[in-house]
């Protein structure tokens, strides 16, 4: 039996049915329903629209059916349109009548916000336990990969020496921030719908406030209207998702790369890798490419669920039901796809002779430019003059190291034999110790700072 069956003569068409029930999905909200139902008889009772005998004849039943739900026990009727539905008719057939009371007051429009808001509640904390295990995982790299250099890239071509561990680092911080914004989406998450009725707010004098810190909310929304409508925190979650998506894939996206033949700065576990049907040799690195993919999802989610919002008028209204599936489908992929990155990362082999080869001297142009500044050469003289050297190296078809030290000194007389020691891997990182920098020592303190937000509350 529907919940509204009352002012229709004909019955609903099967494929009206279909299309308004949300069942299929909203059932993740069971445990969601039971508790914010609980506390709903409760606040009913303190005012006395409920009897402390029927509430607790109310609460065994909501039990009971809870455990129903946690035991995989309950069983769902072809007339359960969602999960509000189902709750309340297993509920009429535990208790009968006095089920009929539970509903005083409230609307399916504040009890789905709620449950809703529950739900994505317990998922911040989920997500961001498991983003941090990826940090965790990153900071660990960091520590194990110490000193090695490799080249640092822009425009994806060769351009400064760093330490791997200075690399690794750089994908942890967009985490940390990701995890600090999941987090903040907290307070604005925790706002109690519940008592807003269907929009105009609840007839009878609710305790809200006890009702909001019964469920754990931080206070109850300001407005009844607002509350029942109010899905900013659904798009905020697919915003947190969605960056975190991008994050990981730009991360991906330079593993899928580094782990190629024509780099192979790291190899796969076989563990983490994918072989071809076709060609034997094959270890593909799948796991980066979805990652690589699944943040085009997350992107998609996102703007579906903006561009639903885009069409509404205020208050309630049936739209706002399209809210769960693209969160649930956001959560799920960020539950999958993190803890097999984290492995994937953890267990990836890092081949130092490839790394060392990759240091092109070309790479210490920029030293060789702050070895004349060091001189006294204005930065912009030494860049054209290092340019030069660069351009005769490139005709003579020498690396930078190789070039004669009469060439560097037809460009200018202040390069001295001493400039050849600039084309140093070690040396070149360890000059930039300023914070945030690449040498060994700056890379020591933010890693402690990396470590010490791991652990910190946040
Ligand atoms: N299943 C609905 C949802 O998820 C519950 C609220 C229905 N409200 C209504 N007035 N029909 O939004």
């Amino acid at each position: 039996m529907a919940l509204w069956g009352g002012r229709f003569r004909d019955p609903v068409e099967r494929s009206a049915w279909q299309l308004n029930a949300s069942l299929s999905f909203d059932q993740r909200l069971a445990e969601q329903d039971v508790r914010g139902s609980q506390a709903w008889a409760n606040a009913l009772t303190r005012i006395g629209l409920l009897t402390p005998e029927e509430n607790d004849q109310i609460q065994t039943a909501l039990r009971a059916i809870l455990e129903e739900f946690q035991q995989g026990r309950f069983q769902f009727q072809p007339s359960d349109e969602d999960i509000h539905t189902a709750v309340e008719r297993r509920l009429t057939e535990r208790i009968g009548e006095t089920a009929g009371k539970l509903h005083t007051g409230r609307s399916r429009n504040d009890q789905v916000a709620t449950d809703f808001r529950l739900w994505v509640l317990a998922a911040i904390e989920r997500v961001s336990n498991v983003l941090r295990d990826v940090q965790a995982v990153l900071v660990e790299r960091a520590e194990r990969d110490g000193t090695l250099v490799l080249p640092g890239y822009t425009h994806l071509q060769r351009a400064q020496p760093i330490l791997l561990s200075h690399w690794w680092l750089a994908h942890f911080w967009p985490l940390q921030r990701d995890r600090e914004r999941l987090l903040d989406l907290r307070k604005r998450t925790a706002l109690l719908p519940l008592g807003s009725g269907a929009l105009a707010g609840a007839p009878f004098p609710i305790d809200r406030q006890a009702l909001a810190a019964e469920l754990g909310f931080e206070a109850p929304c300001a407005n009844s209207i607002d509350g029942v409508s109010d899905r900013d925190f659904a798009a905020e979650f697919l915003f947190c998702a969605s960056l975190i998506g991008l994050h990981l894939s730009r991360l991906c996206e330079s593993l899928v790369i580094f782990t190629s033949a024509e780099f192979g700065f790291f190899t796969l576990a076989d563990a983490y890798s994918t072989g071809s049907s076709l060609m034997p040799q094959k270890k593909n690195p799948d796991l980066f490419e979805l990652g690589r993919a699944k943040a085009g999802k997350l992107v998609g989610l996102l703007t579906g669920w903006l561009t639903t919002l885009k069409g509404l008028p205020s208050t309630y209204d049936k739209d706002l039901q399209e809210d769960k599936p693209p969160v649930f489908a956001a959560y799920d992929t960020l539950m999958e796809l993190l803890p097999a990155l984290g492995g994937a990362l953890a267990t990836l082999q890092v081949n130092q002779e490839k790394l060392a080869a990759a240091l092109d001297p070309a790479l210490f142009a920029t030293d060789l430019a702050d070895y004349l500044v060091e001189k006294g050469v204005p930065f912009r003289q030494a860049h054209e003059w290092v340019g030069r050297a660069v351009r005769v190296a490139e005709e003579l078809g020498l690396s930078l190291d190789r070039l004669p030290l009469e060439a560097y000194r037809a460009i200018t007389p202040l390069f001295e034999p001493d400039l050849y020691a600039v084309f140093d891997s070690l040396r070149s990182v360890s000059r930039r110790r300023a914070e945030g920098g690449t040498a060994p020592e700056a890379v020591q303190r933010q890693l402690e700072r990396a470590k010490a937000l791991l652990t910190a509350e946040l």
